[in-house]
């Protein structure tokens, strides 16, 4: 079976179905597809703080600075001067008037601006804390209204492009160019060519690489996986940031504590009370993510604890009551057994964001032809070697707009008679179903691995440890997968053996230790 669009966008987060907006309200043929099921299974679903907009009293210069400050003047400062200047606006613009989203007000009746850890100032609009959800759902509600066609239960494997794929043998001579992708329909097994001429990746993350996250579980860094073997320029990916508080309890897994509670007053402290932030000067628990996040690794390496604590109870700085500020973690809280405004909450970092990712430029370009990436798959350089928090929706937003922008504008449909020199799939005859097991128990070789020797903190030898390691289990799984029935699992397992490669590889040859990037010796 093959498909020919405008556009193909891959993922359906902020980034993704924003881009499909764009494109589709300019006249393009766009279609959005996802492995899951449910659209709304994104890390933009999950996120809680929030997302940086306009405010009267704010300046482009001051966001500039804390973000060059929390990136450690790693960053792409293009990125980031674009960033500043149009990013604050479009939220207003895009969300507030255009799609009608009515962020929090506070009792004043105006927006409730909320900080965050490296801000140096409340410039932050929330949903209470779900933010997330409630834009996946203006986003998803908006796109059935512009009827984009979104196909779910639809698995990418592989960038398609001329110098790979195509019969013409002249296709070899010319410059590489993606013209689309394979895609296994997850529910049929079935191969579908979708040629398009231009392809979009905005598959989120790839948290799912360590032991501890606060992704969804399809943040398995499809994306970059696919770009990495087609030959796209791939940068920074040492740069993966640990969220300080993932909640720690057994029967509630991968949620986040928002660093938004520390924004209004909550503090870290061990088992005995003691405010341990007090030890880094001058922000203490407002200091870059990095910064808390081994904070709080190292002290309950110190302390030999599994956990450290946050007391929002005793600091609450808020309008609102805790209850509807924080209603969401209030009573995610509740169901694992602890009630936030009466007692501290139990707290471990875990992998968060990947600052690094698929080389783009201002518009979203990647250093393939027709290949644009957006959101935390891509690399705009805007995070450096830390992101500041709440930037990324807002990264997703713009570069959406910015990628749109330049495909209408600069539209040129690839040649008929060229997509159709693109073959459709060839499964392998006698292909062997795994078993799951199998699958699980490599996972779980690659996340202890990764949690283990690239993790928050990193040494020299693990490094070549992970190397070594990750090289083994990745013949063993690209053998393995060269002969199963393709499958949505086998496909992530191989782009998660690649990722951490990419990352090991990256983190080795990057000597100097900065930001999410901490080696020990
Ligand atoms: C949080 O709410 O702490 C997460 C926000 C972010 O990662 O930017």
């Amino acid at each position: 079976m093959r498909e020919i669009h405008d556009v193909i966008i891959v993922g359906t987060g902020i980034a993704g179905l924003s881009a499909a907006i764009f494109l589709k309200e300019a006249g393009l043929d766009v279609i959005v597809i996802t492995k899951e099921s449910d659209t709304s299974e994104t890390s933009t679903n999950y996120a809680q703080g929030g997302i940086i907009a306009w405010k009267k009293s704010d300046k482009p210069e001051h966001l500039a600075e804390d973000i060059l400050n929390a990136g450690y003047n790693y960053n792409n400062r293009e990125a980031v001067d674009f960033f500043v200047s149009k990013g604050p606006e479009l939220v207003i613009n895009f969300f507030v008037k255009k799609l009608g989203l009515d962020f929090s007000h506070n009792i004043q009746g105006e927006f409730d601006y909320t900080g965050e850890a490296a801000h140096s100032l409340k410039r932050i609009l929330h949903y209470a804390d779900h933010t997330g959800d409630k834009i996946q759902e203006v986003l998803t509600n908006y796109t059935k209204q512009l009827n984009i066609p979104i196909y779910t239960d639809h698995t990418a494997i592989d960038l398609i492009t001329n110098n790979h794929h195509s019969n013409d043998k002249q296709e070899l001579y010319r410059p590489l160019e993606v013209m689309g992708i394979y895609v296994l329909d997850n529910l049929k097994g079935e191969v579908i060519t979708f040629l398009a001429n231009k392809t979009i990746l905005a598959t989120g993350g790839l948290g799912n690489l360590y032991q501890h996250t606060t992704n969804p579980s399809a943040a398995t860094g499809d994306g970059l996986s696919m770009a990495h073997r087609t030959g796209a320029d791939i940068i920074n990916a040492e740069f993966v940031q640990f969220h300080p508080t993932l909640l720690y309890n057994k029967d509630i897994e991968r949620f986040l504590i928002s660093e938004s509670l520390r924004g209004e007053g909550a503090k870290l402290t061990d088992h005995e009370g003691h405010l341990f932030m007090e030890n880094y000067p001058p922000l203490k628990d407002l200091a870059p993510r990095d910064v808390v996040a081994r904070a709080i690794f190292e002290e309950m390496n110190r302390q030999d604890k599994p956990y450290m604590l946050l007391d929002l109870k005793s600091h609450y700085k808020g309008d609102m009551s805790i209850k509807e500020r924080f209603s969401k973690i209030y009573h995610t809280c509740l169901k694992g057994g602890i009630d936030i405004t009466q007692e501290s909450i139990p707290v471990v970092p875990a992998a968060h964001y990947f600052c690094g990712g698929i080389k783009v430029d201002l518009a979203g370009r990647s250093s393939l032809k027709n290949l644009y990436a957006i959101g935390e798959t891509s690399c705009t350089g805007l995070h450096g070697a830390n992101r500041l928090a709440s930037s990324s929706l807002l990264e997703g937003l713009l570069w959406a707009k910015s990628s749109a922008d330049d495909i209408i504008e600069n539209f040129q449909p690839i040649i008929t008679r060229r997509l159709q020199s693109i073959p459709d799939w060839i499964q392998p005859a006698n292909s062997i179903d795994f078993d799951p097991i199998l699958i699980n128990q490599d996972w779980k070789l690659i996340q202890l691995t990764m949690w283990n020797y690239v993790g928050i903190v990193r040494m020299k030898k693990g490094l070549d440890r992970a190397r070594a390691d990750i090289n083994y289990y990745s013949h063993h799984i690209m053998k393995f997968y060269k002969e199963a029935v393709l499958t949505r699992e086998i496909i992530e397992l191989r782009n998660a053996v690649v990722n951490a490669s990419i990352i090991i590889n990256s983190a080795i040859h990057n000597k100097t230790s900065i930001g999410c990037h901490y080696i020990e010796d």
